[in-house]
């Protein structure tokens, strides 16, 4: 037989590794469809279906990418998105047996550049016995009776001081950036009792340096926005270090334990085991301080803002506010109860769990192999007409018909099961007083703005709004 020349043989050893690659690939769809792997496409090579994924995240309709997928595929179906093989699941009762997650099979799994801020023992991404010990000392903290009745007042004084100083200014204020300073406030007392001053101001600083680097290249060299997080990090863990470091001396010399301050001293009392072993180390209380800024930080103002945002855009609501037929306080208190949870509705903030399968699970009839991460949708469950009339539209009114539990199998915007946020009752005792202060003693005329939803929910141009007193 005649020898093969150079080019020849690398032409054959092109088709025989293409020709492999086929076969390989159908057996594995073959193999993954015999298990139960949900159905779905990887895209292209590497970057899968990113740039559809963060493309629909840019529109006023960020569900279309999952809609289009959900009636190919199913309400459950596979994807390749930011470099990662993800099972996106749009079906509430796979969803909530992620939240439930009994057996303990799934875990937080998050984009790198989130993993490399937060560190391994921060309460996002913790599991096992000291998360539960955690979340339910800060859970049962945050939803005592002393702390909200001491809450409710300094919220009532942040938020109307803010109010007179946006009055005063007779000029638009942007709204999303102006609740956010009082949603701060309000968070860094709970969770370490600062006050307005110069550590706040610190604080502030360094903390939105240290968001910005949540979605970016997990690349860590100087220059980078990883590295510049990193080091804004380093610097609020010395500042937090030092007050916990403080606070715990001066626990030492005190026999008082009354009702505790804030967080910090919520988990610096914790005893740990009976023989006071296993009490949580100080560097990981102030890890853990900063990182429980972050899942509070944007969604209470974003929620505000919306809910703002839609009584501008419904101004023939049939609203009980400010007197008449209905006005009174208790249908005035359940009217703004339901605008809050329509705006954390249709806004469905957090829209997205992400979680790892630590081993094969059959949920229904599909199969989470060991290793997969899971992508649990919550927008779309939000966004779809059987679960919800008119799903698209505002209408405080549906939580008449359907509840108003902010935890069901088709309404989690606090998500669920062990992780339940429990910031749950704080965000919606602020965003209740917010907006009792803001209907009751003002009016305002809004710009027009949109919501956007990538790489987080917010108003695109932040609710430009001009504020002025009702009674003028
Ligand atoms: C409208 C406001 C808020 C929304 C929609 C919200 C939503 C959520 C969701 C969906 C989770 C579950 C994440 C997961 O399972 O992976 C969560 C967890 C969490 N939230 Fe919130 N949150 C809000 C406000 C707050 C506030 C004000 C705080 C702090 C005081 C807070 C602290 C936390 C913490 C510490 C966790 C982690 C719980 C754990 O993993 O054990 N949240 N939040």
């Amino acid at each position: 037989m005649a020898e093969l020349n150079c080019s020849e043989s690398w032409v054959l050893i092109g088709i025989v590794l293409v020709l492999s690659s086929v076969v390989w690939l159908l057996k594995k769809k073959g193999e993954e469809k015999k298990n139960g792997v949900p159905r779905g496409s990887s895209g292209w090579p590497f970057i899968g279906e990113t740039l559809e994924f963060i493309a629909c995240g840019y529109t006023s309709k960020p569900v279309t990418f999952m809609e289009k997928r959900k009636s190919l595929y199913g309400n459950v179906f596979k994807t390749h998105i930011l470099g990662k093989a993800i099972i996106v699941s749009t079906d509430p009762d796979v969803n909530k047996a992620v939240l439930q997650n009994h057996g303990n099979v799934f875990i937080p799994c998050y984009p790198k550049s989130i993993c490399e801020l937060l560190g391994k023992s921060s309460i996002l991404q913790m599991n096992g016995y000291v998360h539960k010990r955690v979340h339910a000392l800060i859970g049962v903290f945050l939803k005592s009776p002393q702390l909200k009745d001491r809450i409710t007042r300094d919220i009532e004084k942040t938020v109307r001081f803010s109010l007179s100083t946006w009055m005063d200014k007779s000029r638009h204020v942007y709204l999303q950036d102006e609740t956010k300073k009082i949603t701060f406030e309000i968070l860094v007392r709970v969770l370490l009792s600062i006050g307005p001053g110069e550590d706040m101001d610190f604080l502030k600083r360094e903390f939105e340096e240290f968001i910005k680097g949540l979605i970016c290249l997990p690349i860590k060299l100087p220059g980078t926005r990883l590295y510049k997080s990193l080091q804004s990090k380093e610097k609020l863990l010395k500042m937090v270090s030092r007050i916990v470091e403080d606070r715990k001396m001066a626990m030492e010399k005190t026999e008082d334990k009354g009702f505790p301050n804030d967080v910090i001293d919520v988990l610096l009392r914790d005893a740990g085991e009976s023989d006071g072993t296993h009490c949580l180390p100080l560097d990981f209380i102030s890890g853990n301080i900063i990182e429980m800024m972050i899942p509070g930080e944007e969604t209470v103002p974003t929620a505000m803002t919306v809910a703002v945002k839609f009584l501008t855009d419904n101004p023939t609501c049939p609203s009980p506010i400010g007197g008449g037929e209905h006005g009174t306080k208790e249908t005035e208190g359940l009217f703004l109860q339901r605008i809050c949870l329509d705006g954390l509705y249709v806004l469905a903030i957090h829209s997205k769990l992400w979680r790892k399968a630590l081993k094969d699970v059959k949920i229904k009839d599909y199969l989470i192999p060991e290793g997969w991460c899971l992508l649990a949708s919550f927008s779309s469950v939000h966004m779809d007409d059987i679960n919800y009339e008119n799903p698209c539209e505002f209408d405080p009114w549906r939580w008449d018909k359907t509840g108003a539990a902010v935890s069901s199998n088709t309404f989690t915007p606090f998500g669920g099961g062990q992780r339940l946020c429990p910031g749950l009752e704080l965000s919606r005792l602020e965003i209740s007083i917010f907006l009792h202060h803001l209907v009751t003693t003002c009016r305002w005329v809004a710009e027009k703005d949109e919501i956007v939803y990538f790489p987080t929910v917010r108003m695109k141009r932040k609710l430009p709004i001009i504020i002025t007193p009702l009674q003028q």
